[in-house]
């Protein structure tokens, strides 16, 4: 049911833990499960990602994906970051079941929650990036899966 990169991500997530003065920081949550992920950013003076770690209490397509996203937004700018979409991080996950789609939510509006944080540390905007919601069960029934 289970790709081997979900498994893998799994019981071997990458990027795990907190760090301390971050760039920015985001805390996204799903009412309907319980979920919750953090992600915090280490951005340097050029705008690129040098670091990012994660926290998630949630299941194990959560764990997955938020480790997958963490892989795919290190190195990047914060611009690039942005293209990290939940289809994206899906895509290099090889799939997921459709039940376990919304888990991949929360990694994406996690990063987005961080970059936002970034931004407004720093007073700027990055375009195409939206205001993030702190429970996306509050925006699943409009999500295009
Ligand atoms: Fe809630 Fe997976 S069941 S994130």
């Amino acid at each position: 049911m289970y790709s081997e990169k979900v498994m893998d991500h799994f019981q071997n997530p990458r990027n795990v833990g907190e760090l301390e003065n971050p760039s920015g920081v985001g805390t996204v949550g799903n009412a309907k499960c319980g979920d919750i992920m953090r992600i915090y950013l280490d951005v340097d003076e050029n705008q690129i990602i040098r670091d990012v770690k994660f926290k998630t209490f949630g299941c194990g397509a959560a764990v997955a994906t938020s480790s997958m996203a963490t892989e795919l937004v290190k190195g990047k700018s914060i611009y690039e970051a942005l293209q990290v979409t939940n289809k994206a991080v899906m895509d290099a996950l090889d799939g997921l079941p459709p039940v376990k789609v919304h888990c991949s939510l929360l990694a994406e509006e996690a990063i987005h929650a961080a970059l936002w944080d970034y931004a407004e540390k720093h007073q700027m905007e990055i375009p195409g990036l939206e205001k993030p919601v702190s429970d996306i069960s509050e925006h699943e029934d409009e999500e295009d899966y």
